[in-house]
């Protein structure tokens, strides 16, 4: 799981959630060893119990929007795909079941295979500054800015081996994953408090703890009603009847940009505009302020998401876009073999 928030779970804590939803996976494992009768066998048993219940209660950071908020992202992109971008995805998507279902995977990756794309997920702007600079904040080249960049070069170019095949395959989830990342506001934020991990508050009239991006990743979305793909539709149709023109842009810094104004102007301030500390309480007013930017920025990631495939499928990425000579491997895989 990307993050500690589970949808439907809106009276708990992140780490209270870890504890219960996987401490008793941990009896379970402890018991299914069988209780032993020796000394030595019930030491041993205790100390895989205990390594078990303290390796579920370490907290997490919260990776990037639920495994919902990607699906949703995925599938209204997918129904504003051209027939030449369906063509192609279908090429090199080559998971069993439904794209959007793939979405989800680069959370998944980050610890093995993809070690080398951690940093991809976010762009934090660096300790003691209120303003993004690019060329300071992604100085090396690993943020989410450059990845949507990267991945999207990987899967215009013309495949030269199986070896390359597989990397668009990856490519497309990738490009998929962090165009979607890249408009959760908190994920272009602040290095301080690693994009709200670090700030504990409460929500609406509950007293439990949990973290303010976490709210962002998850709460938001599913509180606003879109639990699954098939409650998002009412997404696609305002798409529909909105002149989306204008967010449809190569400007992938730019897109960065807007995102960081809407974590300063939105996540991190309160209707009154102080600034969201930790031990304060998010209102209703903050969720009525919250709540038609995470779907406008839903939206908008499907849109560019759908603008970006199209275009790669129509053969028109512009060279700007490309990025070729990047540091290290193209794919940030670092391969354990
Ligand atoms: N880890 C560190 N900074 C982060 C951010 N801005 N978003 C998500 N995870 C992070
Ligand atoms: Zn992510
Ligand atoms: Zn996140």
């Amino acid at each position: 799981m990307a993050t500690n928030h589970g949808v439907g779970s809106s009276n708990l804590s992140g780490r209270a959630i870890n504890v219960i939803t996987h401490l008793p996976l941990a009896m379970l494992v402890a018991y299914s060893v069988r209780i032993p009768r020796t000394y030595s066998g019930i030491m041993r048993f205790l100390s895989i119990f205990v390594l078990l219940a303290l390796v579920v209660m370490v907290p997490n950071p919260a990776l990037a929007w639920s495994q919902n908020g990607h699906e949703i992202v995925c599938d209204l992109a997918f129904r504003q795909l051209t027939p030449a971008a369906r063509n192609l995805l279908f090429k090199v998507h080559d998971k069993k079941g439904p794209f959007y279902k793939s979405c989800h995977w680069a959370d998944e990756v980050r610890y093995d295979n993809f070690k080398g794309t951690y940093n991809y997920h976010f762009l934090n702007v660096a300790d003691g500054e209120d303003e993004l600079d690019f060329a300071r904040d992604c100085a090396a080249l690993d943020c989410v800015t450059i990845a949507i960049q990267r991945y999207a070069t990987i899967l215009a170019r013309e495949p030269q081996s199986s070896r390359d095949e597989e990397n668009r395959g990856d490519a497309l989830r990738f490009l998929a994953h962090f165009v979607a990342d890249l408009h959760q506001p908190l994920h272009v934020s602040h290095r301080k408090d690693r994009g709200g991990n670090d700030i504990t508050v409460t929500w609406l009239d509950t007293s439990n703890k949990r973290n303010l991006h976490g709210i962002w990743d998850t709460t938001i979305l599913s509180e606003s009603g879109a639990r699954s793909v098939a409650l998002a539709m009412p997404l696609l149709t305002r798409i529909q009847n909105m002149d989306v023109s204008m967010w449809r842009t190569f400007d992938i810094v730019g897109w960065t940009a807007e995102t960081y104004q809407l974590a300063e102007m939105v996540a991190y301030t309160h209707e009154n505009g102080t600034r969201v500390i930790t031990g304060d309480n998010l209102p209703l007013p903050y969720f009525e302020r919250a709540r038609p930017i995470v779907e406008q920025q839903i939206m908008k990631a499907s849109v560019r998401l759908a603008y970006l495939i199209n275009q790669i499928a129509a053969g028109n990425l512009p060279r700007n876009m490309l990025v070729l000579n990047s540091p290290g491997n193209i794919d940030g895989r670092i391969r354990v073999e």
